[in-house]
């Protein structure tokens, strides 16, 4: 069996929310897309959907694109009609028809001028994009920012933050750029809990998937980001032109 990556093993443990501030995140964001009394969501990077029940719990329809295999098949076991493998950038969905995205501790890996274009496209005039992520501060070496990067990669098979030394006004300014104005925004505080606990169920029935995760709460003590390197922002977008 080929070695679990870090979110993985989370996810065949049952444990989701793999996004800065959990599911008091979630909340945020989803009462603020409530707002709008969406009808039907893009969930990008749904891991295994948790905010995607939350979401269809409040009575939205969610399209929900999860590309990795081993997420998809825990979606699966929660979720009959399962998600959708593509990843954004190869997801087809007819332009406009969303009223509104969410994407969780998903879109800081990705080109931001094109993934806010593709959203822009698959988002109503109107509709609105919500997200959480961790970004860089000023205060971060750009140099020094991309080797963690790589080395977050390489070790948990997912980037700690983008490879760019990218601010949250370099977001700001991207998602201007791409033609949406912010409806709302709040920097999470330090110490937000980010991941859910393993319950002892889900570590007698997957050991395989204990022992990697302890590993790699083993390396996490090693990774060593500054103080005030980072910061992680929850904000709400509305595409205006
Ligand atoms: C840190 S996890 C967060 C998962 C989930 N949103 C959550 O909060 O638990 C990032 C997720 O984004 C997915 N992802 C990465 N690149 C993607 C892409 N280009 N399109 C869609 N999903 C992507 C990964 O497979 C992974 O499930």
């Amino acid at each position: 069996m080929a070695r679990l990556s870090f979110h993985e093993a989370l996810g065949v443990l049952g444990i989701g929310d793999l996004h800065p501030g959990g599911a008091e995140a979630s909340s945020f964001l989803l009462d603020e897309v409530a707002k709008e009394q969406p009808r039907l969501v893009l969930e990008v990077g749904a891991g295994i959907g948790r905010t995607t029940s939350r979401m269809r719990s409040r009575g939205w329809e969610v399209v929900s694109l999860e590309p990795n295999a081993v997420l998809r098949q825990r979606f699966a076991a929660q979720h009959a009609a399962g998600a959708q493998a593509e990843s954004l950038e190869a997801f087809a969905g007819a332009p406009g028809s969303f009223d509104a995205a969410i994407a969780e501790s998903v879109l800081y890996g990705m080109c931001l001028p094109d993934v806010f274009a593709t959203l822009h496209r698959l988002v109503r005039p109107n509709g609105l994009v919500a997200m959480v992520d961790l970004v860089w501060t000023r205060e971060a070496d750009p140099a020094v920012a991309a080797r963690i990067h790589d080395e977050t990669r390489a070790t948990y098979g997912i980037p700690m933050a983008s490879r760019e030394r990218l601010t949250w006004t370099d977001w700001q300014m991207i998602l201007r750029q791409a033609g949406f104005v912010p409806v709302a925004e709040r920097r999470l505080e330090k110490g937000a809990r980010a991941v859910g606990r393993l319950g002892w169920a889900a570590a007698v029935r997957h050991p395989v998937a204990v022992a990697t995760l302890l590993r790699y709460r083993f390396l996490t003590r090693r990774v060593a980001v500054p103080p005030g390197w980072v910061e992680s922002w929850m904000s709400v977008w509305r595409r205006v032109s």
